[in-house]
């Protein structure tokens, strides 16, 4: 899962270094670069700190053969600030696909309010993603991908009717999902012919290997490791632990996603569970919005009015656009609103409270007949290949093909009981189709997921998560067991907690960080701000009233948001 841009959810650095003019395995050439080498220089990019550091692990490609080549993984370095330096924290941003190098380039300062400033804040680019060569690249290009994808299945999602128990909508949805697995077929095989056994290196299991390999080039072969990772990251997190308990330092997982169905469970059944908190979240922006009133929130057209009403009306107009969708003649793209596609839309903004505001701007648009903005937003695509399927796909054991039925089956029962985003999300989260996946890597990690730790890790998630819920976050607890892990639970609704800053939340990072002191169990921490700020309930309040160190860390908080969610 990924901590999204607020309006699409996937994302990711888009400069690819030594692109070809076609989709190929570019490998790094083993005589100019040997294993072990660490090089750093200054950062080209926008927004870099001064400080930082961009550069480069050469790392093997094939931890079990060392014939097999090597990698080059893409870092990015905030050194420490303090005068004594404790090592190095990694950290993962999601996905799979989501921009590291720049979480130390540009949040460097800002992450070290929260791990402290005896850290070296460490960035990279995992294995097949961003600069880290060899990188996924099936397609020409990103446009030959998008062009691929534009307008089926895959780009707009699924149109699901207002009822959901419509026989024709079964036999709808069944016809849309046989063009999924075709599409999803034909798109492997590219890559099958373009990266043949280059694709078997990504992965998650490849991914801890590496920065268990980094960690002892930076600190000495006995330094342990420090994580955190966000939302996907929360799965190499949790394979850290368990694939290698005694090299643990400190590890926080945010936004938990539950990794025995990430590694055994085929994706088409995830949403039964890891949606299991989406349409709260969703109520939740209606009833807000309808609390905030008119002049706060675009959606409300009257002070009195309930989430309900607001609810409703959205409602309908996702409906009706079932029926007919809008044109919209002055998208950047031009093209046409979607049922599929306004769900797109939501279910992004469920990702990113602080983003409500917009989003109903949006929505008001589109009802009014505007879907510019809207259309805009979703074709905003942060994967530009098949960097996510890598990745998703290397980490899932074989499982036997679904056929369209069977898939359609159990999505048209989440929609009902679950989620009415449940087909959303397997397209906004681009997980399925690893039946038709072309290779197996050399290492999955398949569990077991209990392993005992003598530095015990930290779990962090929010009661209202819309894609990794509280649920997977005491189902991690629970597999490493009470002496191994703490969860803590920070009240409030979006993607990990950074979705909404907490003032409390950063004091846990901080203490857990300094000396690996753990909250009380049962600890839940408050947000220190609403998505729709009023005069009597406002984030500029509440930094009033607080001392200036806490204002930094609200500020930083604020900042690091930003730079993730965009
Ligand atoms: C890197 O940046 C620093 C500070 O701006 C500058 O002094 C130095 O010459 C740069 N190094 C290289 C290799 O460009
Ligand atoms: C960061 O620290 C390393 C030593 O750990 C040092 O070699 C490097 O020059 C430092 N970078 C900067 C920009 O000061
Ligand atoms: C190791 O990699 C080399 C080069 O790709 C390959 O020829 C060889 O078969 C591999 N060995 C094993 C045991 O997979
Ligand atoms: C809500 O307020 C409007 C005026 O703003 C009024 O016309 C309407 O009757 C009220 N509705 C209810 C249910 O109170
Ligand atoms: C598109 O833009 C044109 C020119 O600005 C405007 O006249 C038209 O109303 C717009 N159409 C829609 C559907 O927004
Ligand atoms: C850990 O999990 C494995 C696999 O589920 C199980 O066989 C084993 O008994 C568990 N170990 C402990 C200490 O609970
Ligand atoms: C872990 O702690 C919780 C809360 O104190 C308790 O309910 C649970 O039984 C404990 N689990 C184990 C395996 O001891
Ligand atoms: C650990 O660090 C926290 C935060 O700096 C501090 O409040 C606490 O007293 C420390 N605990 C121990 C046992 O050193
Ligand atoms: C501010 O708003 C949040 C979320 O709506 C709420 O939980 C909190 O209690 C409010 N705080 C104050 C001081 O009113």
């Amino acid at each position: 899962m990924t901590v999204g841009t607020g309006m699409g959810t996937s994302l990711l650095i888009s400069v690819l270094l030594f692109q070809c003019t076609f989709g190929a395995l570019v490998p790094v050439d083993p005589t100019k670069f040997k294993v072990g080498e660490l090089k750093w220089s200054n950062c080209t990019g926008e927004d870099v700190v001064p400080g930082a550091e961009c550069g480069y692990a050469v790392v093997p490609l094939d931890y079990f053969n060392s014939s097999a080549g090597v990698a080059k993984i893409a870092l990015g370095r905030f050194n420490a600030t303090a005068a004594t330096r404790k090592g190095s924290v990694f950290l993962n941003p999601g996905g799979p696909g989501g921009p590291g190098v720049s979480l130390a380039t540009v949040s460097g300062p800002d992450l070290q309010q929260l791990v402290g400033e005896e850290y070296d804040i460490i960035g990279f680019d995992p294995r097949g993603i961003g600069q880290t060569e060899p990188a996924t690249q099936c397609f020409a290009s990103p446009e030959a991908r998008q062009a691929f994808i534009a307008n089926t299945v895959l780009d707009r999602g699924y149109d699901v009717a207002p009822d959901v128990q419509d026989p024709f909508n079964r036999y709808h949805l069944i016809q849309t999902q046989r063009d999924a697995d075709a599409l999803y077929q034909s798109q492997f095989q590219v890559c099958a012919q373009t990266m043949g056994d280059g694709l078997r290196y990504m992965g998650t299991s490849t991914v801890v290997r590496d920065i268990d390999f980094i960690t002892k080039l930076l600190d000495g072969e006995d330094a342990l490791i420090n994580f955190w990772g966000l939302s996907y990251g929360s799965a190499i997190g949790q394979y850290m632990v368990n694939m290698m308990p005694d090299r643990v330092g400190h590890i926080v997982i945010d936004g938990i996603l539950d990794a025995i169905s990430w590694t055994s469970v085929p994706s088409y059944k995830w949403e039964r569970t890891f949606l299991v908190n989406t349409d709260d979240v969703y109520k939740l922006f209606m009833s807000e919005c309808a609390q905030a009133g008119p002049s706060q929130c675009a959606l409300a057209k009257s002070a009195n009015e309930t989430g309900q009403d607001v609810l409703a009306r959205v409602e309908n107009f996702v409906n009706q656009l079932y029926w007919s969708p809008l044109a919209v003649p002055n998208a950047t793209a031009p093209g046409i609103l979607t049922s599929g596609r306004a769900r797109l839309f939501l279910m992004g903004a469920l990702i990113s409270p602080t983003s409500w505001p917009q989003a109903a701007e949006v929505l008001a648009q589109a009802i009014a007949g505007d879907g510019t903005a809207m259309l805009d937003a979703v074709n905003t695509k942060d994967l530009v290949d098949l960097e996510r399927s890598a990745v998703s796909c290397n980490d899932h054991a074989p499982f036997k093909a679904p056929t369209p039925a069977e898939v359609i089956d159990e999505q048209l029962y989440d929609q009902a009981h679950v989620s009415r985003f449940s087909l959303t999300v397997v397209v906004s989260e681009p997980d399925a189709g690893c039946q038709f996946w072309p290779v197996t890597p050399p290492e999955r990690f398949l569990g077991p997921w209990n392993q005992t730790l003598k530095n015990p890790m930290l779990i962090i998630s929010n009661t209202l998560d819309p894609a990794t819920p509280l649920r997977s976050g005491r189902l991690a607890l629970e597999r490493q067991g009470n002496d191994s892990a703490r969860l803590l639970v920070q009240n409030g609704p979006g993607h990990t907690s950074l979705a909404l800053p907490s003032l409390c939340t950063a004091q846990v990072l901080r203490a857990y960080f300094a000396n690996g002191t753990l909250p009380a169990e049962g600890t839940v921490c408050e947000v220190d701000a609403s998505p729709f700020p009023t005069e009597t309930n406002t984030t500029a309040k509440v930094l009033s009233i607080d001392t200036s160190g806490r204002q930094n860390t609200l500020d930083s908080m604020h900042r690091l948001r930003k730079a993730i969610f965009g």
